[in-house]
Parts: C-alpha cells; sequence; structure tokens
C-alpha cells in the first residue's frame, strides 16, 4: 500500500493509479525537488526540529535517492503517483523510520508549486538567451546588409522604399520588448511556496525566510494559500511564450514568401530546408513552417493554462497537476524554436541585388513626390489627388513612374520639375526619412547600437521601445 492510504480500505485500481499518476512529466523536476527536500531538512536542523545527524542522514539519502533515478537503478513507477511520493518512498527504504521524517511541515501542495518555480527560474535564463540569440543574428544581418533598399510592404502591397535594417530592427525590438516582459514575469516567480504546507501554513517552528534563501528566492510567499493555489505566474509565463511566438511566426512566414521562387530573395540555408519525397526538385522551409505551426500549439497551452484554473475554489485542487504538461512544453517548444531561427538568421543569404532590382519599375515613390509637393505648400490631400492621378496616367502608358518626365510632370504641377530625377531616386527617398525611427541609415545606426547594448546587461535593463 502507498505512504499515504491508512484510512483506505484497499488498494488503489490499476488505471486510476496510470490515471493520477504525473510521474512522466515530473521527472523533469527531478533536480529541482530534491534541492527542494535538501533546503527544507537543512532549515528543519537550523530550528533543531531535526537533529544535525538527521539532516546529513537525509541530504545524504537524498542526493542518493536522485543519483540512483539518473542511473536508472531506482525507476519511479505509476504506483508512486509522483516525484515527490517516489523520492519519499525510496529515501524510506534506504534510511528506515527517518524517511518519514522529510515531510514534516510541508506538504506536496507547496512542494510542487516550490519546484515549478524553480524549473521555470532556470527555464526564463534559457530563454533569455535563446530570444538574445535572434537578436543577436539580426542585428549582424543589419550590419552586413543593413542598407539594402527593399520595398517595404502595407498590405503585402508595395507601400515605400526603406532600407532593409529597417525591416530587421522591427522584429528585433519586438523581440526585445520580449525580453522584457521575461525579466517583468521572472520578478513574481521569484518567491518561494515551500513551508506553505497544505494552505494553513504550520504550528512547527519553521523558517520560511531561510528556505526561501537557501533556495535562492527572492523571498517567501505571503500568504500560504495563495502559495500553493496561485498558478498566474504560469500563465504569464505561457502568455510570453505566446507573444514571443508570434513574433517568431511573422519573422518565419516572411522568410517562406521571401524564399520562394516568385520572390527569390532570400536563400534558406540547406540545413533548416527538407526535401519531398516524391517532387525531386523542391526544397521545402520546414523550419519556418514549424515555427509557424508551434505557434498554434504554444497559444494553446496558454488557453489550457488560463481553461485550468478559471473554476477551481481555492486552494489547491488536483487539477492543478494538468499544469506541466502545457507549461514544459510552451517554454521547451518556444526556447527551441527561437535557436533554430537564430541560426536561419546567421545562414540565411540574402540576396541584396534582386531586392534592390525589384524596386524598379513600381509606385513605391508616389508618396515621395505627394511629400515634395506638400513641402512646397500643396495641401497634402490635394497633392495626393494630383500623384493619384499621375499614377492613373503612367498605368495608362502600361508603365510605372519611370514615364514621367520633367514635362509630363509639370502638366500635372509645376513644382514637381523641380528636381524631378532626385524625387524618383528611391536611396534619396529612404534616406530622407530621418525622422526619429525613420527609415535612415543614421537612425537604424542609432537603434542598432541601443539594441546591441542591451544584449549584454540583465534583462531587467531592457530598452523598452514603444513599451
Ligand atoms: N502530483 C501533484 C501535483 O502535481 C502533487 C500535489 C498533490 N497534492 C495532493 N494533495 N494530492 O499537483
Amino acid at each position: 500500500m502507498s505512504l499515504h492510504r491508512s484510512r483506505f480500505g484497499s488498494d488503489t485500481d490499476d488505471l486510476m493509479l496510470r490515471y493520477c499518476s504525473s510521474l512522466a512529466v515530473d521527472l523533469q523536476m527531478l533536480d529541482q525537488d530534491i534541492r527542494g527536500s535538501m533546503a527544507h531538512v537543512r532549515m528543519l536542523g537550523e530550528v533543531a526540529i531535526l537533529t544535525d545527524a538527521e539532516v546529513s542522514a537525509l541530504s545524504g539519502g537524498l542526493a542518493r535517492v536522485r543519483e540512483e533515478i539518473n542511473e536508472g537503478t531506482f525507476r519511479p513507477g505509476d504506483e508512486h503517483e509522483d516525484i515527490h511520493m517516489a523520492i519519499e518512498a525510496r529515501l524510506t527504504e534506504l534510511l528506515g523510520e527517518l524517511g518519514g521524517k522529510l515531510h514534516t511541515a510541508r506538504s506536496r501542495n507547496d512542494q510542487v508549486a516550490t519546484d515549478v518555480r524553480l524549473w521555470l527560474k532556470a527555464a526564463i535564463e534559457q530563454l533569455d538567451m535563446a530570444i538574445s540569440e535572434v537578436i543577436q543574428a539580426l542585428l549582424d544581418r543589419v550590419t552586413r546588409e543593413g542598407k539594402t533598399l527593399i520595398p517595404g510592404y502595407t498590405h503585402l502591397q508595395r507601400g515605400q522604399p526603406i532600407l532593409l535594417g529597417h525591416h530587421l530592427l522591427a522584429h528585433a525590438w519586438a523581440l526585445s520588448r520580449d525580453r522584457a516582459r521575461l525579466a517583468d514575469a521572472a520578478g513574481r516567480i521569484d518567491s518561494c511556496p515551500l513551508g506553505a504546507c497544505a494552505m494553513a501554513g504550520t504550528a512547527f517552528p519553521i523558517d520560511r525566510h531561510r528556505t526561501a534563501e537557501l533556495l535562492e528566492f527572492a523571498a517567501p510567499i505571503d500568504n500560504a494559500m495563495d502559495a500553493v493555489a496561485a498558478r498566474d505566474h504560469e500563465q504569464e509565463m505561457a502568455s510570453v511564450c505566446a507573444i514571443s511566438m508570434t513574433h517568431l511566426s511573422r519573422m518565419a512566414e516572411e522568410l517562406v514568401i521571401w524564399s520562394c521562387s516568385e520572390f527569390a530573395l532570400v536563400h534558406i540555408d540547406d540545413a533548416y530546408c527538407t526535401g519531398s519525397s516524391i517532387m525531386p526538385q523542391k526544397r521545402n522551409p520546414d523550419a519556418a513552417e514549424l515555427v509557424r505551426g508551434k505557434t498554434a500549439r504554444v497559444c494553446g497551452d496558454l488557453v489550457t493554462l488560463l481553461a485550468l484554473v478559471k473554476a477551481q475554489p481555492l486552494a489547491y485542487n488536483r487539477d492543478l497537476q494538468e499544469d506541466r504538461e502545457a507549461l514544459f512544453d510552451a517554454l521547451g517548444v518556444t526556447i527551441d524554436s527561437h535557436r533554430i531561427m537564430a541560426a536561419m538568421w546567421r545562414t540565411l543569404e540574402i540576396d541584396t541585388d534582386r531586392f534592390e532590382n525589384d524596386l524598379r519599375g513600381d509606385f513605391s515613390l508616389a508618396t515621395e513626390l505627394a511629400d515634395h509637393l506638400a513641402s512646397r505648400g500643396v495641401p497634402f490631400r490635394e497633392a495626393h489627388e494630383i500623384v493619384g492621378r499621375i499614377v492613373k496616367w503612367c498605368e495608362q502608358q502600361g508603365s510605372d513612374l519611370s514615364a514621367l518626365t520633367t514635362d509630363k510632370a509639370t502638366e500635372f504641377h509645376p513644382a514637381l520639375a523641380d528636381n524631378l530625377e532626385g524625387l524618383l531616386d528611391p536611396r534619396a527617398a529612404a534616406e530622407r526619412r530621418t525622422s526619429f525611427g525613420g527609415t535612415a541609415w543614421s537612425e537604424i545606426e542609432r537603434q542598432a547600437k541601443t539594441l546591441r547594448a542591451s544584449l549584454g546587461d540583465p534583462p531587467t535593463d531592457m530598452p523598452r521601445s514603444g513599451a
């Protein structure tokens, strides 16, 4: 019979054992669970609930159980229900009655809450590094190819000529806000539930501040009931992941579009493409497509965590055990997706000539003509109307803005005769946009410098663009 069934008449049904077990996902928290127990035992010793000899025997026993699980000489099974019971059961086999003292002044409710927070603290560091990797890769491309002229799109229709660096930094800023969100969420995760026990605290003279300190948490959680019931930090983490995945997904979508034969602006490295089992010529951008696909999965993880908690009365309910599959999945997928995206950006071939040539023969400079008229005192609405008529005329000629001669332009408005050639130069048009955050190279350099500096800093010092 299991460790906590003395009040029952019979053993648990086999299906029930499998149905209730969280071991498969719990094994990912083995280290955290042992660490938590070691800190708890040490604190119990310091407040004289355990003797020094008991503390050292229990700590040694815990280290041994960890080793046995890692080496596979002790295999927790569904009969143990979860990682906490498995460890205690093995400890009791090793140490006899003393193993039973481990659970003094704690419960699995505060234990699991502590394990997950410890797990998240490590995952946050990895995610922050992975996001930073993508930002770094983007910044490197800005240095290398950032001056390339490209069409800036709205509605996936050509809008205005911009520099590639402007476009890449827009993605980088979004990711830098993900880092800021992550740092913010990290602050709320950094509190220790251990010692909250089932939800009421304990009559034992424990020192929760000491436990928190031993586990490198900023502080113990104030309310014991909140400590075991709260899962908003998990929802918040999944939300950070889901938002960041949507950023990656937009990038991935652009890589898919830019790499197809119709655009052929970039070439994704072979390492991140796959072939077709039937069409020998295919090079499919699977990594980018999977980033898009996995975004759906992470959004689903967030919804799982929101729905899981919404109707639960305080404090702990067994439903909460369902949190980890979604939470760990969200973090794992998001970290991997950033890593693969960083690798794709690092190895991407960018056809800068094709980007620039692509700009010839379109109407991307229409706004430039309208702005020019407006700067000569024509109200912008009227300037817009005049240039609209020019576009129509060019289209009727079966051409683009290059059909416009100075004489013809003068017919639409005399002020257009003034430097028409300069107005129709896309690089000059981009470089004129020196307003704060504009596409001019000087502005790109300014932003790149800020972002580059932020990468070396702890996430709390993140610059906040548009925040
Ligand atoms: N396996 C449980 C979970 O993951 C641990 C807490 C169990 N507590 C309880 N009172 N049944 O949430």
